[in-house]
């Protein structure tokens, strides 16, 4: 059992990918040996085994407190600061988490700038037992820091300074930034984002444990997953290599003009590992007047509402199946007596089972639209699978930008908006840039 890569619906022709061999490698040269634009930010390659041993049993004592000590963890941050955490939360744990869950129920905040929202979160943890992780690798970013500052000050007027700290986590840079200095100041226990690890690939990092550990997942297991990619997508033969494979098919693709990738699954669970995937390419590839477009659709929801355009509509995408095969839960349908549904024909059957039915007729209408298929076969959704899952996108991501001639590790397009809004707002500092934007609104 292993994750496999099937390009086998990818319309890609053999002699596409040999003539990819050589420019792989040289990716996998410049990510290995570090000589690539961005090599100050290849923490992550080897971070499975590189990791702070005793931060990460840190990490689960801190967890394991708040798993005692409260009703609700609410995770501040943003980005790369919040979207693994998600990810994995959402794909592994209960449907409906909230409603049942034997540990905290888990809130997010920080990741958008909505006072209803944040009022809504105050309103529904009134008279619960909180705690607090607030992540942000710079410790400046305005959202997380807004709803950290009525988060925090919640926090003190209900539970007086002394508690409030014991109960705030902070996840930042070692030295620098506003949030650092903030923790040390008001003694708040702290784990470290290394510099060499940029947000988007921090998942494995104490941003994406700490949350996961309070959601009662085991990060052991997800670590474990994570590390055996490591050794695995190392291989630099790109016929050996399914990672590798994944990165020199979409750009094939590319190339051709199918400059939009659209993720596809078919469980509700994994909706936000899209999201983390979007965040990665999308901001690892899309500079310099390049890159293909990240999109996501959730089947077979979306094939009721974006079915239309994806069989017929501009022929620029191709597709990605994040395809599980084996379901945490099944089940059977049975037979009616009345069969007013006319389901009977279904007698027997398991709720997979047609889900799986939907994933290959669509598979091969899509297929016949001209839209290019690629399927990423996963033997099963748990911790494991998940970490190695992360690290295929992660490694298949670095070699994807190297190959498209980009820097994958930095993003200097989200400046621009900050810029702007920094200047809209009278922050200091910005007051030449506020006079320009000011006569053009
Ligand atoms: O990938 C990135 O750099 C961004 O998405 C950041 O993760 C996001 O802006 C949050 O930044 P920070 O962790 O510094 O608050």
């Amino acid at each position: 059992e292993n994750i496999k890569f099937d390009y086998s619906k990818g319309a890609i022709k053999q002699h596409e990918i040999q003539y990819l061999k050589s420019p792989i490698l040289k990716a996998h040269e410049m990510l290995h040996n570090k000589t690539g634009a961005g090599n100050d930010f290849l923490g992550w390659v080897d971070y499975p085994i590189c990791y702070d041993k005793d931060e990460f049993e840190r990490i689960k004592k801190a967890a394991q407190k708040i798993r005692n000590d409260s009703d609700v963890f609410i995770i501040v941050g943003i980005g790369g600061s919040y979207l693994g955490a998600r990810a994995a939360i959402e794909a592994l744990s209960h449907s409906f988490y909230n409603e049942i869950a034997d540990g905290p129920k888990i809130y997010f905040a920080g990741n958008n700038i909505s006072g209803t929202y944040l009022k809504h979160l105050l309103e529904v943890i009134e008279g619960k037992d909180v705690s607090i992780n607030v992540i942000s690798k710079s410790g400046t970013t305005t959202e997380p820091a807004i709803a950290f500052r009525v988060l925090k000050a919640y926090m003190e007027e209900k539970y007086g300074k002394e508690e409030a700290k014991k109960r705030i986590y902070a996840t930042t840079d070692s030295k620098k930034g506003a949030l650092r200095t903030l923790a040390e100041k008001e003694g708040y226990e702290t784990f470290v984002i290394p510099d060499d690890v940029g947000g988007r690939f921090s998942i494995f990092t104490p941003v994406g444990m700490l949350p996961i550990a309070v959601a009662g997942l085991d990060i052991e297991q997800m670590m474990n997953g994570a590390k055996d990619a490591r050794v695995e997508y190392m291989e630099e033969d790109l016929e050996k290599n399914m990672c590798y494979q994944y990165a020199a098919v979409r750009n094939i693709l590319y190339r051709r003009g199918k400059t939009i990738e659209v993720m596809v699954n078919y469980e509700p669970s994994l909706h936000y590992i899209a999201e983390w995937w979007k965040q990665l390419y999308g901001e690892s590839e899309g500079k310099d007047g390049k890159g293909i477009f990240p999109a996501a659709v959730d089947f077979s929801t979306d094939l009721h509402s974006m079915g239309q355009y994806l069989q017929d509509g501009r022929r620029d995408l191709f597709e990605t199946v994040l395809n599980i095969e084996s379901p945490k839960l099944d089940i059977t349908i049975k037979e009616d007596e009345d069969n007013l549904d006319g389901l009977n024909y279904l007698k027997g059957k398991t709720m997979d089972f047609v889900n799986k039915k939907a994933f290959e007729g669509t598979l091969l209408a899509h297929v016949d639209g001209s839209v290019p298929n690629l399927i990423l076969n996963v033997p099963k959704m748990n911790e494991y699978y998940f970490g190695k899952l992360i690290y295929f996108f992660e490694k298949a991501c670095g070699i994807s930008g190297y190959l498209l001639g980009v820097n994958p590790f930095d993003q200097p397009g989200v400046e621009s908006y900050k810029k702007n809004m920094f200047a809209l707002l009278g922050k200091p500092g910005y007051e030449e840039l506020r006079e320009k934007l000011i006569k053009r609104i």
